[in-house]
């Protein structure tokens, strides 16, 4: 009895021995990496130090991973360099979609190894949390096989007051989430992990093995070009499809044409539409401007192609404009408008670059000279065809004389409207 004891002790020890691995890795981005390490101590406690390394480009203006599985009640880290060669490593308490704000009572501390590198690339934290079992906002099993994850970064400079742990942060660029296989970090001492014994070096590298232990949930990046295929074809169809479909009729003054190019700019305008329905799901939700405007505007051009159809049929029959030719005009245009309005809050939403802010604005200022120079073109060479003609009331209808007279009588029966 008391043999088979020992025998079984032995086997306990000889097998924990064997569990404890490494810390476990993930990155998220190629330069922005995650571990974590959990001593054996705290594993079997169920409370005690669990230690952290972040390790990121300087490219990022900061980089954050969190305990949990969203914003909202998560234990957030985050990182920045503090402007003296070393990093601020912030405790904050994530409360949903708002900058987290610094949690005191999260009992963290730096350690060895962190730091800026010389070469001024690279960014390290390793730290020690003692009490991340639980936090304001939830808890978390020290031997979970499941345990949560977020991470998220921005790309820029570090924050101006870098050495505060409460200094203000953009939003990021990109998140993820993961679970880590908690039984699967184990360390066998109470200590700094990612230093070899010889002093301050880089840490232990990877962990064990690829994917080992980590589970991805999401990684923000398809959605990040999701958002991005949205945004390009909505911008695409109205700030310049829908614009060069409206000033190709009085330029050009042919219905097919005209209704061609919509017609084509209002199929990709559902496909966006899909598009940034998907994309909404997993980031904003569907309650933001942006999403609920964009849905009643694509919803109210659903009936613009009809209202054209009505207004050639109506043309054709009556040889002049009546309140369905100016509603699919006005209306048509005053659509166009909103459109091209809510592309801007897209823009503010999605907090794009400059670059493309100032592009999107360029190209929809551009459309709309060259929209109000085709119509004043078409006007001017409507009056002075109409001089020869009775006309008096200019309208754009005239312009498609060239088209009209192919399947209604003579020209000079083109009267007003
Ligand atoms: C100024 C600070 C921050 C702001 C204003 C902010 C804002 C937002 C917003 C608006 C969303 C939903 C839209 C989207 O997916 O992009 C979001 C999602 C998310 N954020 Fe943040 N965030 C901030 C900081 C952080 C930090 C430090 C983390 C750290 C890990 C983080 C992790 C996440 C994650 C994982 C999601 C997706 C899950 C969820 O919806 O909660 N965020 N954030
Ligand atoms: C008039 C219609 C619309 C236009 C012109 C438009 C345009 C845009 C633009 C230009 C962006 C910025 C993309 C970027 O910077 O990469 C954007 C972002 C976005 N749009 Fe739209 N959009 C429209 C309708 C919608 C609708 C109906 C939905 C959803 C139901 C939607 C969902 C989104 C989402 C989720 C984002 C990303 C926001 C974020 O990054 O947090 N959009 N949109
Ligand atoms: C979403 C799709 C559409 C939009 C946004 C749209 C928009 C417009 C706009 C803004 C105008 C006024 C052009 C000007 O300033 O001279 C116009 C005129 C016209 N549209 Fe459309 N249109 C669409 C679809 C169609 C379709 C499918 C037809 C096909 C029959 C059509 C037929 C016409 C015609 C015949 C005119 C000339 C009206 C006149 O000058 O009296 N439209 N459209
Ligand atoms: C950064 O701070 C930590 C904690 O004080 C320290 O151990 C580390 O050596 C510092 N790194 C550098 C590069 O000064």
């Amino acid at each position: 009895m008391w043999k088979l004891a020992t025998t079984a002790l032995s086997a306990a020890a000889s097998f924990s021995t064997l569990v404890t691995a490494d810390p476990l890795s993930n990155c998220i981005e190629n330069d922005v990496c995650f571990q974590v390490g959990v001593p054996t101590a705290s594993a079997s406690s169920g409370q005690g130090n669990i230690y952290y390394q972040m390790r990121a480009s300087t490219r990022y203006s900061w980089v954050a991973i969190g305990q949990g599985d969203q914003m909202a009640g998560a234990n957030i880290f985050v990182m920045y360099a503090n402007g003296r060669g070393n990093v601020t490593v912030s405790a904050r308490a994530g409360r949903g979609h708002i900058m987290p704000q610094a949690d005191s009572s999260v009992q963290i501390q730096l350690l060895a190894g962190s730091g800026v590198s010389s070469d001024g690339k690279t960014m390290v934290a390793n730290f020690v949390c003692s009490n991340c079992q639980r936090w304001g906002g939830g808890q978390m099993s020290l031997s979970s096989t499941t345990a949560d994850y977020i991470g998220a970064y921005l790309v820029g400079q570090a924050p101006s007051n870098g050495a505060s742990t409460s200094a203000s942060i953009g939003q990021h660029d990109s998140h993820a989430a993961w679970q880590f296989d908690l039984t699967r970090a184990t360390i066998a001492n109470n200590a700094n992990p990612y230093v070899t014994s010889s002093g301050s070096g880089s840490g232990s590298g990877s962990g064990s093995g690829s994917g080992n232990g980590v589970t991805q949930i999401s990684s923000g990046t398809s959605t990040t070009r999701l958002i991005m295929i949205h945004g390009i074809i909505m911008t695409v169809v109205m700030v310049v499809l829908y614009p060069l479909g409206s000033l190709l009729m009085p330029l050009v003054g042919s219905w097919i044409v005209h209704g061609g190019v919509q017609v084509v700019a209002f199929l990709l305008m559902w496909a966006g539409f899909g598009i940034g329905y998907v994309a909404s799901r997993s980031t904003v939700g569907f309650g933001a401007t942006h999403t609920i405007f964009g849905t009643v505007i694509v919803a109210l051009f659903g009936i613009q192609p009809f209202l054209g159809f009505a207004h050639h049929a109506y043309y054709k029959k009556h040889l002049q404009r009546g309140v369905i030719s100016h509603a699919h005009i006005w209306y048509g245009r005053a659509i166009m408008v909103l459109g091209v309005v809510n592309g801007g809050l897209g823009l503010q939403l999605a907090g794009s670059d400059d670059a493309f802010v100032i592009a999107y604005s360029v190209v929809a200022a551009v459309m709309f000279v060259a929209y109000v120079a085709a119509k004043g073109f078409g006007v001017l060479r409507k009056r002075r065809r109409a001089g020869l003609s009775s006309g008096s009331g200019a309208s754009g209808e005239q312009i498609r004389s060239k088209e009209q007279t192919s399947h209604v009588s003579p020209a000079g029966s083109y009267g007003g409207r």
